[in-house]
């Protein structure tokens, strides 16, 4: 598959580096196509990704992967033209995170609203797959750990493009995936990022996952 992945920072990095691993083709996207954190994701990743603007990464793909700075990604997604995700399946792994000088980071939006619901209101014509977004990037590919592999939560409008994004999840070495339901359900796994964070620093261990045990 042709797949653009947004975003030249740590998510970026990480899923351009699974995707060209599973055998998909990677246009990496940044505001600036010489950008030198660009052309370094690229030496990283390989011959499988190649890099260009916001625009040019998502004018090439079949799917578009979201990884820009939480709150800025309405811009980012401006800046690369909304017609251009017309009928994509676009993961969105993005947090609305605000840092602040002391304490941890809160979200610029929730409770009833979030992130992902804006990101699909944005783009109507697209079929918006939250992903990612409550695991650190180390994890997101081939996720390692002494139970086994941890859970992913997914949700969306769509579910053709769900059923694409489990897929893309099997590969990346994620056997269970939970659909929440419809994309609002960003606004309970936008607060479980926080929740990653904030635990990470409670145990002083981010090497962690999130998993639902059954019986
Ligand atoms: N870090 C993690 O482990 C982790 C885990 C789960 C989810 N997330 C979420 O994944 C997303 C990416 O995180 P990250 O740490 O990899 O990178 P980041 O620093 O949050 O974002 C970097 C990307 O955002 C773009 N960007 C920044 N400001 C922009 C603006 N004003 N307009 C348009 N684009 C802008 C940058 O574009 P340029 O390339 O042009 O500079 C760059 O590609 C975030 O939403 C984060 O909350 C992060």
């Amino acid at each position: 598959m042709k797949v653009a992945v947004l975003g030249t920072g740590d998510v970026g990095r990480a899923l351009a580096l699974g995707f060209a691993t599973s055998g998909h083709t990677v246009t990496v996207g940044s505001r600036d196509r010489n950008s030198p954190q660009l052309r370094e994701l690229l030496e990283a990743v390989g011959p499988k990704a190649t890099g260009g603007t916001f625009a040019e990464a998502v004018a090439t793909s079949e799917l578009v992967v979201l990884a820009t700075h939480g709150v800025a990604t309405p811009e980012a997604i401006r800046i690369a033209g909304i017609p251009a995700f017309a009928g994509k399946v676009v993961i969105d792994a993005t947090n609305p995170l605000e840092f602040h000088p002391e304490g941890p980071p809160s979200l610029s939006v929730g409770h009833s609203d979030s992130l992902g619901e804006r990101i699909q209101a944005l783009l109507p014509d697209a079929k918006v797959v939250k992903a990612f977004n409550i695991v650190g990037n180390p994890s997101m590919f081939r996720p390692e750990f002494p139970g086994g592999p941890p859970d992913m939560w997914i949700c969306g409008n769509d579910s053709g493009a769900k059923a694409t994004v489990t897929g893309i999840l099997h590969e990346f070495g994620w056997p269970s995936v939970i659909d929440l339901g419809g994309i609002d359900g960003a606004r309970l796994l936008e607060p479980l990022c926080l929740l990653w964070v904030r635990s990470g620093f409670a145990i002083g261990n981010f090497n962690i996952a999130f998993r639902l045990l059954r019986k």
